[in-house]
This record gives structure tokens, sequence and C-alpha cells, in this order.
């Protein structure tokens, strides 16, 4: 549910820190902000899964997944990565400056419904973005869930987001982190080789596991015939679709899979909802 009180007039908000992710032509900046109307600071409620319109007045505005947890904090995180004009925009910002933000827009991930489960995600490149939530929730959560497994990869190592993070997640128990990169690189400890291929040589059981999967279409393809493979059931298979929106509030028609709208319906779907629609998985 949208929290602007109209949801077409967006909230200002500060860029409280800013930083580059990855490197290169597609890099990926991450923004901390905090909307500068407390009221509406105070009301903002997200959840993982969700995401806002976040733009520039007089440049334009983009859909981005909310990629914090609510349980981090009185702020919203959003990683970007450069596409086209909106995001070349958002990209010459830093902290101090003044963004807009219109939402949480579309469903959530269900993480209250999994509690007592293994939650499982699997993301590669900016798809981490909306995982992201879901694991700091858990972790923030741990001992509400029977563990979190997370398998994530990309092309090289400097196209890996929220690098920094991971290391506090190793030598644990309840959580484990496996990454990976496409090919060989000097100094890497972790796999070599893509997402579908390390979930397999892990292949986890499904018993009481709930899997989560973003990434490129591709990947997604593969993850999701391995996950048939080691007999997840396709209610157990989670995924967030980011087909381009336009309102963001289901009126206009841009965003629709099958006789779905990503904006209004999702953009959190079940294998079983999606598995029929041949270009859900385009
Ligand atoms: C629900 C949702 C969540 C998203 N979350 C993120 C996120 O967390 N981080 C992030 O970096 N991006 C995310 N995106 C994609 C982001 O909205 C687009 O990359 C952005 O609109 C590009 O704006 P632009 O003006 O810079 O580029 P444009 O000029 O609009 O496009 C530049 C290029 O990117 C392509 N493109 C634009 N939008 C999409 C899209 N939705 N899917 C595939 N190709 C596209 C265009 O075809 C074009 O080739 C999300 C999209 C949706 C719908
Ligand atoms: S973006 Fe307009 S209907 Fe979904």
């Amino acid at each position: 549910m949208c929290n602007n009180a109209n949801p077409y007039i967006p909230y200002v908000a500060t860029i409280e820190d800013a930083w580059f992710e990855t490197v290169g032509e597609r890099c990926v900046k991450t923004f901390k902000v905090t909307l500068d109307d407390p009221v509406a600071r105070k009301n903002w409620r997200h959840q993982p899964g969700q995401c806002a319109m976040v733009g520039q007045l007089g440049v334009g505005e983009s859909m981005f997944c909310i990629s914090c947890s609510p349980t981090e904090g009185d702020f919203l995180r959003f990683s970007i990565m450069r596409a086209g004009k909106n995001t070349q925009a958002l990209h010459e910002l830093e902290a101090g400056d003044k963004l807009t933000v219109r939402g949480p827009y579309g469903n959530t991930f269900p993480v209250d419904e999994w509690k007592g489960k293994k939650i499982l995600t699997i993301g590669g490149g900016i798809g981490q973005a909306p995982l992201r939530p879901i694991v700091e929730y858990v972790k923030a959560n741990l001992d509400q869930y029977a563990g979190l497994t997370m398998i994530y990869g990309a092309r090289t190592s400097g196209d890996l987001c929220f690098k920094d993070e991971f290391a506090a997640m190793s030598g644990r128990d309840d959580l484990s982190c496996h990454l990976t990169i496409d090919v060989e690189e000097e100094g890497w400890e972790y796999n070599v080789g893509f997402v579908p291929s390390l979930l397999m040589d892990l292949s986890p059981s499904p018993e009481n596991t709930i899997a989560i999967t973003c990434g490129p279409p591709i990947m997604i393809r593969f993850v999701l015939e391995n996950l048939k493979k080691l007999n997840f059931a396709d209610d157990q298979i989670y995924t967030t679709l980011e087909n381009r929106m336009k309102c963001g509030i289901g009126k206009c028609g841009r965003c629709n899979v099958g006789s779905l709208y990503v904006c209004k319906d999702g953009p959190v779907f079940t294998y079983a909802t999606l598995k029929d629609i041949p270009e859900a998985f385009a």
C-alpha cells in the first residue's frame, strides 16, 4: 500500500550516504536515504519484496526495489544500476542531495508466513538487491527460522554487490553464504562457476525449505529447472519480476504478464503462479 496521501505526489528525501557497489558501464550505486517529512518517516512501512518509485524533480522517476529490511532502521536503501536517463542522473547524486520517493508498492515476500522454515536465497548480479531485505530480515529474526542459506553469484568479483556484508556470515552454523563468479580470478577464494551449477553442487533438501530466486532471466531459468530436479514443489519457489512500469499502481497496463499486473499483483510471485505464463521468464 502506497504511503503517499496522493500516490502521484512523491516524498522528498535526503541522501545520507551513497557508495558504488560495482564498477564499469553498468555499475551499481547504493543510496541510503531518509524521508524529509518526519510524519511521513514515522508512518512509512515496508516489507521485504516491496519497491518504490525513485527519481529527481525535472528528470523523471523509475521503480527500484527497497534493498533494506525494516529491521535495519528508520531509513531506505536503493541499489541502482546505471541503465539510462534516470539512473544516470541518480548516479550523479551524493550524500546531502535530494531525491524523490513514492511508495512502497507491490506485495511482499511472506516472511512471517515462512517462520519455522529454512530460507534459501539464490541471486545473480543486481538480482541480489530484492533478496538482501530477506537475508537481513531473517538474520534479524534468526531464532524464528530453521536457517538461512544464501547463494549469490556474478560475472566477476567486481560485479558482486554488498560484498562487505558477506564476511560476517562466515563461520556460523545457523547461516551460510556461498559466493561464486563465472571464471577464475587471481585471489578469489570461493566457488568458480554458474549459480545454477553451484545450487546442484550444494543440493539443498526441499524439506521445510522456501527457495527465493532473482537474477538474469537465463540464470532464473536454470535455477528453476534445478530446483525442480531437487524436488522443490512449485509453491516452495518464489521470485520477483521487474517488468517495465509506468504508473506503479495498476492503471496504465504497462507491466502485465498474462493477466497479471506486476505492479499490483506482484512483484513477488510463486513459481506455481507463473509457470504457465511463458512471458514471465522471457
Ligand atoms: C519492480 C521493479 C524493481 C526494480 N528494481 C531495481 C533495482 O533494485 N535496481 C535497479 O538497478 N533496477 C531495478 N529495476 C529496473 C529499473 O526500474 C530500470 O533499470 C530503470 O527504470 C531504468 O531507468 P532509466 O531511465 O535509467 O533507463 P531507461 O532509459 O528507462 O532504460 C535504459 C535501458 O534499460 C532497459 N530497461 C529499463 N527498465 C527495464 C526493466 N524494468 N527491465 C529490463 N530492462 C529495462 C531499457 O529497455 C533500456 O535498454 C526495477 C524495475 C522494476 C519494475
Ligand atoms: S505499471 Fe501501470 S499498470 Fe503496472
